[in-house]
């Protein structure tokens, strides 16, 4: 996250219905995260906001474009290796998941583990989380599947039902880890540790270092879904704050932050203008830009590391053939 607002992490497709119907004190968190942004030097967005109904429909485009690697990547390791990550988790394992209980990645792991005790999908979206759960409840019927609705970022305690007596793990896919600041990144690793409790494991997607060039590619599409993606978190401002940004003024750009090893999103003002947003004025400078995304890349080495001050240590990992991607497993030390 940038800042103290932060641009926050990218909050992954399923949480698209958290802002629907948002109540008078969501809008007005909005407003005050949008304000504060806007007002640093340089402007910064919470990332957070872009996934609202069209943001959220853009993302799943985002995953389907021959330049975005990671879903695919990710799902195809998934694909080759579940067999040997299900027998490194061993039987009647307790699976946790943050995020959509949806995907595929989920199915793919969930069938090759070895009579699962019960799968525990968390997420802040009922809309995703429940009829996902009853149809992997309907899939597996002697599976104990125990939804938690709420954000994975808070503590949350299990359900009653949980066994206790059974190995835990949790499963955090998609790379989304790679949205949150390193300082952020560790914080949320101690939670999954702790989670997961002594003797437990933590399998996480964690996206690759790689050459520039691919990396800004992936954040920057041909199609321009990336960009209206991005472009859409100010259609967003304009709607629910009653902001006059004038999206045909900024355009969307990727750039590759090699000092910090990070992919940023940015808008970028074509031109000097001033935007109203809610009671207040913005003034923006021709080339002058809003950061709102960040998307940390690692090398294996730098990640465990990370990790390993969490208290988890390296156990397996499992990349493709090209080494974009990596699943990594870590024990709870
Ligand atoms: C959700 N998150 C892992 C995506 C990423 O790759 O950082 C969000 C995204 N932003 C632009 N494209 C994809």
């Amino acid at each position: 996250m940038q800042g103290g607002s932060g641009a926050g992490y990218g909050w992954r497709k399923t949480r698209k219905k958290m802002n629907e119907g948002s109540t008078m004190k969501e809008n007005q968190t909005f407003l005050a995260e949008t304000l504060d942004g806007l007002t640093r030097q340089p402007k910064t967005l919470p990332c957070k906001y872009f996934y609202d109904e069209r943001g959220s429909a853009l993302f799943e485009d985002i995953c389907e474009q021959p330049e975005y690697y990671p879903t695919r990547t990710e799902l195809g390791i998934m694909e080759e290796h579940a067999p040997e990550m299900a027998r490194a988790l061993g039987p009647d394992l307790v699976l946790i998941e943050y995020g959509s209980g949806s995907s595929r990645k989920t199915r793919v792991l969930l069938e090759a583990l070895e009579n699962p005790a019960a799968y525990l999908p968390i997420d802040i979206s009922k809309d995703a989380l429940f009829p996902s759960a009853e149809s992997i409840a309907k899939e597996y019927p002697k599976l104990a599947v125990l939804p938690i609705c709420g954000d994975y970022l808070s503590p949350l305690p299990l359900p009653e039902a949980t066994p206790t007596e059974n190995r835990r793990a949790v499963y955090f896919p998609g790379s989304t880890i790679g949205n949150f600041m390193p300082d952020e990144a560790l914080s949320f690793l101690h939670r999954m540790a702790e989670q997961a409790g002594p003797g437990g494991a933590v399998l996480i997607g964690v996206d690759l270092k790689k050459d520039a060039a691919a990396l800004e590619r992936a954040y920057d599409d041909r199609a321009g879904v990336t960009a209206a993606f991005n472009l859409n978190l100010l259609a967003r401002i304009n709607r629910e704050l009653g902001a006059d940004f004038p999206l045909e003024d900024f355009r969307h750009e990727a750039r590759w932050n090699e000092a910090e090893g990070r992919v940023e999103m940015h808008l970028v003002a074509k031109q000097a203008c001033e935007i109203r947003v809610g009671s207040e004025r913005v003034a923006f400078e021709a080339g002058e830009s809003i950061h709102t995304e960040n998307s940390y890349k690692y090398e294996i080495s730098e990640f465990e590391a990370l990790a390993a001050q969490a208290g988890l240590r390296a156990d397996r990992r499992w990349l493709d053939p090209d080494e974009k991607f990596s699943v990594q497993l870590y024990e709870v030390a």
